[in-house]
C-alpha cells in the first residue's frame, strides 16, 4: 500500500476478530515504530503488552467502573457490556513516558511518544491489524494505574487496543485543509 493511501485509509478500530495477535509481532512493530524524531533524544517511552489473565483483570476493572453506582440487573448489564467490550480486544499496549519537570521537554517528549503510536497504527494497518488509542475516564482511576504498573514520575500516554479488525468504521469528516494553510512569501 502506498503511504498516502495508508495514511488516509487507516481508521481507529475497536471491534476485533476472535483471532490472536502474537506478542512477538507487536514487539517487532513497536521496535520499528520507535524510530521517531525526538528532540535531545530523551527516548522517554515505555510499553506494556497485555494479554491473558491481566487482560481479564482489565476487563473486570472496566466492568466495575462502568457499573459503579448501579444496582441489580442494571449493574449486571453494565458490567457485562464493558467486560465484553474489553475482553474482545486481543492485545493491549499501554504507553507511558517519563514526565520531565520542564514543560517544553514534556511537550516535546509527548509529541515523540505520540509519533510512535501513530507509526504503530500505520505499520499495523498495512498488516491488516486495526487499533485505537484510548484515554477514557477508566484510565484515570487508581485501580487502572495500579494494574498497568505505572511508575512514579511517569505519565500515562495511552491505552492501545489492537487486533485484526472486525469492523472498520467510516472515516470522520476532516476540515478542508486549504482553510488552515497560509502561505507567507
Ligand atoms: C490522544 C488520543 C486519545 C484518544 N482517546 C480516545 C478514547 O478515549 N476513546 C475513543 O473512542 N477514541 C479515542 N481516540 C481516537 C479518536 O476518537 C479517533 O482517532 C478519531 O475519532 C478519528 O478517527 P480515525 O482515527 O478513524 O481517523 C483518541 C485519539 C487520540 C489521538
Amino acid at each position: 500500500m502506498d503511504i498516502e493511501t495508508l495514511i488516509k485509509e487507516r481508521r481507529s478500530v475497536s471491534l476485533f476478530e476472535d483471532k490472536p495477535v502474537s506478542t512477538e509481532l507487536v514487539k517487532e512493530m513497536l521496535k520499528t515504530s520507535a524510530w521517531v524524531p525526538n528532540h535531545k533524544m530523551t527516548q522517554p517511552w515505555r510499553f506494556t503488552i497485555i494479554t491473558g489473565e491481566t487482560k481479564d483483570q482489565l476487563a473486570n476493572l472496566a466492568g466495575d467502573f462502568m457499573s459503579r453506582g448501579k444496582t441489580g440487573e442494571d449493574k449486571d448489564r453494565a458490567f457485562n457490556k464493558a467486560y465484553g467490550t474489553f475482553s474482545q480486544v486481543p492485545v493491549y499496549v499501554m504507553v507511558y513516558m517519563d514526565e520531565s519537570h520542564e514543560l517544553k521537554r514534556r511537550q516535546e517528549d509527548y509529541a515523540s511518544t505520540s509519533l510512535i503510536i501513530h507509526n504503530l497504527s500505520l505499520i499495523g494497518w498495512e498488516k491488516g491489524l486495526g487499533m485505537i488509542w484510548k484515554t477514557g475516564p477508566l484510565t484515570d482511576t487508581e485501580a487502572f494505574r495500579e494494574l498497568i504498573e505505572i511508575k512514579p514520575g511517569e505519565k500515562f500516554v495511552g491505552m492501545i487496543q489492537l487486533g485484526y479488525a472486525k469492523k472498520v468504521p467510516r472515516a470522520m469528516p476532516r476540515i478542508d485543509l486549504d482553510t488552515r494553510i497560509t502561505e507567507l512569501n
